[in-house]
């Protein structure tokens, strides 16, 4: 396939090359560091379009808004970026529109040391999530996926994800392609983590390739077929349940914290860190980077990679918006040394 930069790219494929412009790299490279701790992110990118609200509307209410703003979003580009942001060397998969959504994206990736040469662009817009956050933080979205549905298992073919420590995957992309790049991904011997959100029901089976299991309450009571209060009455129980489906679950829980499990090994609870709650925008994205970034680091233990993941996604509710709300390596450190 032709790539708009000229160079010869990656196989496959609909669109109509990388979208980068500013790409001379041919592959998803390492931005910055070693090899071996590359993590390669499959997944979305979305413009968030965010506005206040006093409370959410009722269906066919309309409740006036506090002002709106623009962010850089999208479950798969927040984790890469989060993962970027706390050391991690992060490529990213994925696709925008032709459009100042998708080259904002892209600049915002790039800013935050994300390869983004294999973006692709695709025929339909840039994702767009429509956002509103209450009076007290809490958040209900829209997402029109746009181009995002047009990331393909070819997308992923003839990447060479080998050299990747970490595939993350999330579901906002085809789930074909999650499939197909979770397969690749245990081919070429990298841990495949899996933040399975928006919440759906899966089978098991699909999810054989899947190391580590990512989910929020609400996803893993749909998962599991239970509701969401019987996870929160005891998540450890149900991580436990998750490992039938990966060999590491963790679930988190908001400002609970999260819960994890080991198939034929350890679990726990972490609690969250106590800070002053903005937006919880992003949080769960936060916490996925933040593990992501520390197993391909080399961490073997998982209760302090949850500590870590925690201190994140915390931090993340004290700032406004998505990507801007990313903490930093030294930010999670001072938190951790501070608590
Ligand atoms: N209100 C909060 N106070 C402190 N930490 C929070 C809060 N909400 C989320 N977090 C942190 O972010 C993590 C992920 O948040 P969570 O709401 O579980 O994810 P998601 O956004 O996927 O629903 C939690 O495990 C916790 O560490
Ligand atoms: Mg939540």
């Amino acid at each position: 396939m032709a790539r708009a930069d000229g160079a010869p790219g990656a196989a496959g494929g609909t669109g109509r090359g990388s979208a980068d412009s500013s790409a001379g790299r041919g592959e998803a490279a390492p931005a910055r560091g070693s090899r071996a701790g590359r993590v390669v992110v499959v997944g979305s990118l979305n413009m968030d379009l965010v506005v206040r609200v006093e409370r959410h509307p009722r269906p066919g209410e309309t409740v006036m808004g506090r002002g709106h703003a623009s962010h850089p979003g999208g479950k798969g580009a927040n984790q890469a970026l989060a993962a970027a942001r706390l050391g991690a060397s992060v490529a990213m998969v994925g696709r925008v529109g032709d459009d100042d959504h998708g080259r904002a994206l892209l600049a915002s990736l790039r800013a935050g040391g994300v390869d983004v040469g294999a973006v692709l662009t695709g025929t339909q817009p840039t994702g767009v999530a429509f956002i509103q956050v209450d009076g007290a933080g809490q958040n209900s979205i829209v997402v029109s996926p746009g181009a995002n549905a047009e990331v393909t298992p070819s997308d992923v073919a003839g990447l060479g994800l080998r050299g990747a420590a970490v595939v993350m995957l999330q579901l906002e992309v085809p789930l074909e392609t999650v499939l197909a790049a979770a397969r690749a991904g245990r081919a070429a011997g990298a841990a495949v983590l899996l933040n399975a959100a928006p919440a759906r029901p899966l089978a098991g089976e699909e999810l054989a390739d899947v190391t580590h299991l990512l989910v929020n309450e609400h996803e893993a009571a749909a998962l599991l077929g239970a509701d969401a209060a019987a996870v929160i009455a005891d998540p450890v129980a149900a991580a436990r349940r998750l490992t039938a489906v990966a060999p590491v679950a963790v679930v988190t829980l908001g400002a609970a914290g999260a819960a994890w499990a080991e198939r034929g090994g350890g679990e726990g609870r972490q609690p969250a860190f106590a800070v002053e709650v903005v937006d919880t925008t992003a949080a769960g994205d936060a916490f996925a980077g933040a593990l992501a970034a520390r197993l391909a680091a080399g961490e073997r233990d998982l209760a302090a990679a949850v500590r870590y993941a925690c201190a994140a996604g915390s931090l993340a509710t004290t700032r406004a918006g998505a990507q801007p709300s990313l903490p930093t390596g030294g930010e999670v450190e001072a938190l951790l040394a501070g608590a």
